[in-house]
């Protein structure tokens, strides 16, 4: 399959949907506006909510983005897994209150077969298989087979076929678009379970609300929001297995590399680390709110990515007062400030968070490590974390990570 540029993907799918009539938005701001749910955008659509409730009127009823998503509800697995990171950019389109699955589904085949090339039998589908309350998704299982998709390659769900942001809003059954990967003979019936398939895109049909209560009613106007995850996407169209050797990731990861002067492999854990945490940082301290490390909110976020991605370095043996974070940070906004100019605008602010930053901890952390490894002979108490925290500055996250390497326990309730 033909390799795509980093910049390439976002720039295609913008422009095949502008095509159909989108609007093609700016990434809205990583932090939620009028929106008490949620501290961090986690998805294409969580900016828009308030569209799809009829709330606010939208600048066009059908919109594209490429929006810029955080979530760090797994940071643990980042640095163990080849896909696993805290930002991810999510291409989407939206219908509000315009067209539905017909078109919805439409748009997704022509782009993935006519515009990425990609062959017909190297897709699968998933649909809503339906429950007492919500009948099978037949429109969608009609539409995929009228497109030429076999029926032994369309599966039907009930639990994966259902997407919400979190435990109430907008909501509704999806079809959910599956890539086979491997070089692996493809086999004739689909099954989702089998990970040489793998889920790139989303398409969901928000026809309801679901209150906190768990009511479920009818929206006043019937919406599409669909989601493809561009790392994901441009690692299995580049046909590799680990996202970090994709182009979104690998001049990054050979900086580093180069930096601390060893190799990805057998390094790949502290490195995907030091990559990911660096890159969501950037954007979070580039974003126009504003966002300065400290220990609430938005701000702690910051903070405990910056230093653990300088944990990590350390662990690397990198000489963490040089200028490495300078030099992967510049690396990550040259890449990417094409499409978001904010990088432009706040880059020396960014660099002057990720410098700030790393030598408030880095005054402390040397002594910090001494004083862990002489509580570490035992489990560690809540007041021992808490005085790691306020004299030497390690996130409670920190500290119980180290803790995990040693095969001791923390008592985080108690801090
Ligand atoms: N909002 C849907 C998702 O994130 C498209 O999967």
């Amino acid at each position: 399959m033909k390799k795509y540029g980093v910049n390439d993907l976002r720039r295609m799918y913008l422009e095949f949907f502008e095509s159909k009539g989108h609007l093609a938005m700016k990434s809205f701001s990583l932090v939620p506006h009028n929106d008490n749910s949620l501290l961090i955008i986690n998805s294409g659509m969580a900016p828009l909510k308030p569209y799809f409730t009829g709330q606010e009127i939208p600048p066009r009823r059908r919109v594209t983005t490429c929006q810029k998503c955080i979530r760090t509800g797994d940071i643990e697995n980042v640095g163990k897994t080849a896909r696993h990171g805290t930002f991810f950019e999510m291409l989407g389109n939206w219908s509000l209150g315009d067209y539905f699955k017909d078109e919805s589904i439409s748009y997704s085949f022509e782009f993935l077969t006519k515009v990425l090339n990609i062959p017909i039998e190297r897709l699968a589908v998933t649909v809503y298989a339906g429950d007492n309350k919500i009948p099978f998704d037949e429109v969608s299982h009609n539409k995929w087979l009228s497109l030429g998709i076999k029926k032994e390659r369309i599966a039907r769900t009930v639990e994966d076929n259902f997407w919400i942001a979190g435990a109430s809003g907008p909501c509704g059954p999806d079809t959910e678009i599956f890539y086979f990967r491997s070089n692996d003979e493809i086999p004739e019936v689909f099954d989702p379970e089998d990970d040489r398939w793998v889920e790139i895109w989303n398409n969901v049909f928000m026809e309801f609300y679901k209150d906190e209560n768990g009511n479920v009613t009818e929206l006043p106007k019937k919406n599409v929001d669909t989601g493809m995850g561009y790392e994901r996407a441009t690692a299995v169209l580049e046909g590799v297995l680990d996202n970090y050797t994709s182009s979104v990731w690998k001049d990054v990861i050979d900086l580093i590399s180069d930096i601390a002067k060893k190799p990805y492999i057998g390094n790949e854990e502290s490195m995907r680390i030091i990559a990911d945490h660096i890159r969501t940082a950037v954007f979070i301290s580039a974003d126009p709110a504003s966002i300065k490390p400290s220990n609430t909110d938005q701000g702690y976020i910051l903070r405990r990515l910056i230093r653990r991605a300088i944990r990590h370095a350390k662990k690397l043996e990198i000489d963490i007062s040089s200028d490495w974070e300078q030099r992967i940070a510049k690396l990550i906004i040259s890449k990417y400030k094409k499409y978001y100019s904010e990088l432009t605008e706040n880059e020396n602010v960014v660099l002057e968070v990720l410098k700030n930053e790393k030598e408030k901890f880095n005054r402390t952390l040397e002594k910090g490590l001494r004083e862990f490894n002489k509580v570490s002979n035992k489990d560690i108490d809540a007041e021992t974390a808490f005085h790691l925290y306020d004299t030497y500055g390690f996130p409670i996250e920190l500290t119980e990570e180290l803790a995990h390497d040693a095969k001791i326990k923390v008592d985080t309730l108690g801090f």
